[in-house]
């Protein structure tokens, strides 16, 4: 059973192959409009379940579109409309839904319900977003450098401002990709300690700096997300924008980094708090090929799963 949960748990070669396989898909598309089916089918004939306990904009579409794409059809589920909002296990919930689709992908809050999920679905089971990890969008963002920059090995990435879950799979990314990695953000908001260790141990030791300045010098590719995430209370917003506003991503930071950097941020966005939109629409920015390439890349992490 080939799930997709993790980036620093899925082979690196395996990833490479996605990553490879995303952008092969992209450039056979050729410009053609978005609701042409791709002339290799290879989901005709399945099945795939999205289910959503958070909300969405990019990953619900980008799924959707890219199974139709690859011939295949696609429910979408809310988690409150299903049982398993209302007591139904998680397990049973696999168990059921095995019965019916080829595929499950989920977005949801807990890790623990990802890998109940996974443990008990006797299909594929890919993780769009939990409150620990976001590793489609790392895909992603993956390609789309590698689209405009070439290979990732080896280059500067920053991270300015909350460790939070798509740090996380950055974080992964760093071990399984080989990049540098460098969080600058405060101290209140450090990733997780089981992320910084587990890229030490693959050779590949996050730099934090306190200094966003510092910490931007010479990047070959500068990133920010949301001051507050979807998990995170309202009541922390006020507290967060006081931390976090040393960290905002303004052309006087980019400039530190190196001319030919890129900047990145997942979506959505709270425009001139984590970045300005001198940022978002200038001359770095790749954050629109970045949604784009969600499409791409999850069309290679679901033939992956499938082996097709
Ligand atoms: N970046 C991302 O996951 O976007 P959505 O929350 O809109 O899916």
């Amino acid at each position: 059973m080939k799930h997709f949960l993790d980036i620093h748990t899925t082979d690196a070669a395996d990833l490479r192959q996605m990553i490879d396989m995303g952008q092969k898909m992209k450039s056979a598309r050729n410009g053609r409009p978005k609701g042409t089916p791709d002339d290799e089918q290879p989901l005709k004939g399945h099945m795939v379940a999205l289910i959503f306990e958070k909300p969405s904009t990019r990953t619900r579409v980008s799924f959707d579109v890219g199974v139709r794409q690859m011939g295949g059809e696609t429910m979408v589920l809310s988690g409150r409309e299903m049982q398993l909002g209302h007591g139904e296990t998680i397990a049973d919930t696999a168990r059921v839904l095995s019965r019916y689709v080829d595929l499950i992908m989920i977005r949801t809050f807990e890790e623990a319900t990802l890998q109940e999920m996974a443990e008990h679905a006797t299909v594929p089971v890919i993780n769009g977003l939990t409150n620990r990890t976001h590793p489609c969008q790392i895909m992603a963002d993956i390609m789309t450098y590698e689209e405009h920059r070439g290979p990732i090995a080896d280059k500067k990435v920053v991270w300015c401002g909350d460790g939070n879950n798509v740090f996380a799979s950055f974080a992964h990314a760093a071990g399984q990709f080989g990049f540098d990695l460098t969080f600058t953000g405060p101290e209140t908001l450090d990733p997780e300690r089981a992320w910084i260790d587990w890229a030490a141990a693959k050779g590949r030791p996050i730099t934090i700096d306190r200094d966003p300045h510092r910490a931007v010098a010479g990047a070959d590719l500068v990133v920010t997300d949301t001051w507050v995430s979807m998990h995170d209370p309202e009541s922390a917003k006020e507290r967060r924008h006081n931390q976090l506003r040393a960290y905002q991503v303004n052309e006087d930071l980019m400039s530190k980094a190196k001319p030919e950097s890129l900047f990145m941020h997942c979506l959505p966005a709270h425009r001139n708090d984590e970045a300005t939109s001198a940022v978002m629409d200038g001359p770095h920015s790749v954050i629109f090929d970045e949604a784009e390439n969600r499409l791409h890349a999850q069309k290679a992490i679901m033939r992956w799963c499938l082996g097709k």
